[in-house]
């Protein structure tokens, strides 16, 4: 491993760009590797033994383009791929997924109780719940799975009363009555990160929204420095973008969620 060799990462689709928007915004002199695995989007509902073949697949697709890190860009695949992952970076590469730093983030900042929103795949895990209780017992962890927030983001739908309705119809829910902040658990959600926010301000309650993409951009800005594998001068190389099945709507929707549109390039593994 070096510092100049570039970071992987994927998801089920482009959500995970916001987490390459995070890490790039983090970093800029790192070059990336995004790889969005359209062919089989949505993960939300997929098996975890599915979700474990793509991910183990698409991991030894970005140590062939030479990774240094290996950053599980969706909390469904963190949820069940991650000691896949893992395993095979060996001492090759280091993994990581989105759900680790979050919770480190809910110990830090010593919140009591926590809301989690997410995917089927992810809430119905309970790994949040569990790596929550690992990290301190006393916390009071609260899931709600939330599956209409990724297709309504994909479909544009952010802005506006559609969405607006969609929210609030899900957060105001007597489990997360109490709670101090809520995970944004899902690479989408930091798109509707604001709306959320605005939710909480128009019932005058005080809670604190964790979007992934940023926090596990800062952890693994964090490890990479203190591994002395964070490039100290901008790449000649460009980013690639990598999809396993390529419509131009996805080439548009990259846009919405990486800040600019990007060029997709289909790759079948
Ligand atoms: N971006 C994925 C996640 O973070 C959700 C989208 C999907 O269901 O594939 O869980």
């Amino acid at each position: 491993m070096n510092a100049n060799q570039p970071i992987g990462l994927f998801d089920s689709g482009i959500g995970g760009l916001t987490v390459a928007n995070a890490l790039a915004k983090a970093m800029p002199n790192e070059r990336l590797i995004y790889f969005g695995d359209t062919a089989h989007l949505p993960y939300g509902d997929k098996s975890a033994d599915l979700i474990k073949g793509y991910a183990e697949k698409i991991t030894h697709f970005l140590l062939d383009n030479h990774c240094k890190a290996i950053v599980i860009a969706c909390n469904t695949a963190s949820s069940v791929a991650y000691e896949v992952v893992k395993d095979i970076c060996a001492d090759n590469a280091i993994a990581f997924n989105v759900i680790d730093p979050v919770v480190a983030k809910i110990k830090e900042e010593n919140y009591q109780k926590v809301g989690i929103i997410g995917t089927l795949g992810t809430i119905g895990s309970n790994i949040y719940y569990d790596k929550i209780k690992a990290a301190k017992s006393s916390i009071r962890a609260y899931s709600l799975a939330t599956p209409l927030l990724a297709p309504m983001i994909e479909s544009g739908f952010i802005h506006g009363q559609i969405s607006e309705l969609v929210i609030e119809n899900y957060l105001v829910n007597d489990i997360l009555e109490e709670i101090e902040a809520i995970v944004l658990g899902c690479t989408h959600y930091p798109l509707i990160k604001k709306q959320i926010e605005q939710l909480y301000d128009r019932l005058h309650k005080s809670v604190d929204v964790l979007a992934t993409n940023e926090i596990a951009a800062e952890f693994v800005k964090k490890v990479l420095l203190e591994k002395g594998l964070m490039a100290n001068q901008k790449s000649t190389e460009p980013h690639h973008f990598y999809v396993s099945d390529y419509t131009a709507s996805f080439e548009q929707t990259t846009r919405l969620f990486y800040g600019a549109e990007v060029k997709l390039e289909r790759v079948n593994l």
